[in-house]
């Protein structure tokens, strides 16, 4: 097999999303599959293990871009999932004998996250459409454009972030993402602050929430409640919220993340900028996990209520993302990856 498009493969698996950019993935190739694993990036700060939702999405968008690869090259793969929590989370068999020359498929490269304003005017009919009917496993999309619909998700949006921003553990995870220097941002993960779009006196703002105990004296006088506001500012301007919905187990996960991976795809090559909310998903989950901070089970219950009656969840499904679309205002910074031999290894 060619080494060189293996790893060119594998560097397209690479380009995937990941919850604060944290690239929670390896690969390995055996001379005949290509593994991928679970790496704990920044175990002090981490917040997301092997088997948590975060990290299921983020391996299914690997499988997403390592197919759409496979797809470009005229190359056929099989996926061999592991069954319950073990490692590796599973491999894809390529097929001998691959081509000399590698062709990158355009979307992996294409799609990016864009956290800045984008233009109020209404997609096309034909996007919205096609990004309805996109559907991965027992996953699909609901997409919201309706006024009275968009507001009342942004308001559990709203009530959701809320909880986030009284969590330390949400704390320390998101101020040990954060890249300020060239050098901290040339490392390849993390959030670079400048893909943040943050407004004139943002930067000085989360200087002053680094310290956790300042957030908790801030949020003593309500804080949280003004930075939920703001978080939700740019989310209630979207022509329209796309919601990637189904199964809430584990190989359902994974194909949401196949799912989320190739929507978002799809509309940055439609030229459409796109930019998902996890909080919900994310407190809904630490509900039953039993890690809200202190008063706010009551309210994500009823969140987690209202949620199921505007998307129309049935029993057993859940919501795995929310996207922010629209047409873009301005491009935004893009994040970087980590150095492919931080992640991927061959036995050949
Ligand atoms: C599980 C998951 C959760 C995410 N949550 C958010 C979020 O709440 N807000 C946000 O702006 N971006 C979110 N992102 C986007 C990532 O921050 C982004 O994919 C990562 O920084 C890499 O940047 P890129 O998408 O431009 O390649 C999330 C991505 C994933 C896979």
């Amino acid at each position: 097999m060619s080494h060189t498009f293996i790893e060119q493969l594998a560097a397209v698996g690479a380009q995937a999303p990941s919850a604060d950019n944290c690239q929670p993935w390896t690969l390995h190739w055996t001379g005949r599959a290509l593994e991928v694993a679970y790496a704990s990036r920044h175990p002090d700060t981490n917040v997301f293990d092997a088997d948590s939702h975060a990290t299921l999405l983020a391996v299914g968008g690997v499988a997403e871009n390592l197919s759409m690869a496979l797809a470009a090259n005229g190359v056929d793969g099989a996926w061999r999932w592991s069954g319950g929590a073990s490692q590796p989370y599973g491999e894809l068999a390529v097929s001998a004998p691959l081509p000399d020359t590698f062709v990158a498929p355009s979307g992996p490269a294409r799609r990016h996250t864009n956290r800045l304003p984008y233009q109020s005017t209404a997609l096309p009919a034909d996007v919205l459409a096609h990004a309805g009917a996109a559907r991965e496993g027992g996953n699909r999309t609901v997409v919201l454009t309706e006024p009275d619909a968009r507001e009342c998700l942004v308001q559990l949006v709203r009530q959701c972030a809320q909880a986030r921003f009284c969590n330390q553990d949400l704390h320390r995870w998101l101020f040990g993402s954060l890249r300020h220097t060239p050098q901290e941002v040339a490392q390849g993960d993390g959030l670079d602050m400048n893909t943040l779009g943050l407004p004139p006196g943002g930067r000085a703002m989360l200087a002053l929430m680094s310290s956790w105990k300042r957030m908790e004296a801030l949020n003593r006088i309500g804080a949280y409640k003004l930075l939920a506001h703001t978080e939700t500012q740019l989310l209630s301007a979207a022509p329209a919220l796309v919601c990637v919905v189904g199964p809430e187990e584990r190989y359902g996960t994974l194909d949401a993340g196949r799912l989320l991976t190739r929507v978002w795809t799809e509309l940055n090559l439609a030229g459409v900028a796109v930019q998902p909310y996890y909080v919900v998903t994310d407190q809904v989950n630490r509900l039953f996990a039993g890690t809200l901070p202190a008063g706010f089970d009551p309210w994500i219950w009823i969140a987690q209520r209202d949620l199921a009656r505007l998307l129309g969840l049935a029993e057993g499904e859940m919501l795995h993302m929310i996207l922010r679309v629209g047409f873009p205002a301005r491009e935004p910074v893009r994040s970087r990856r980590l150095p492919l031999a931080q992640l991927f290894t061959s036995a050949d």
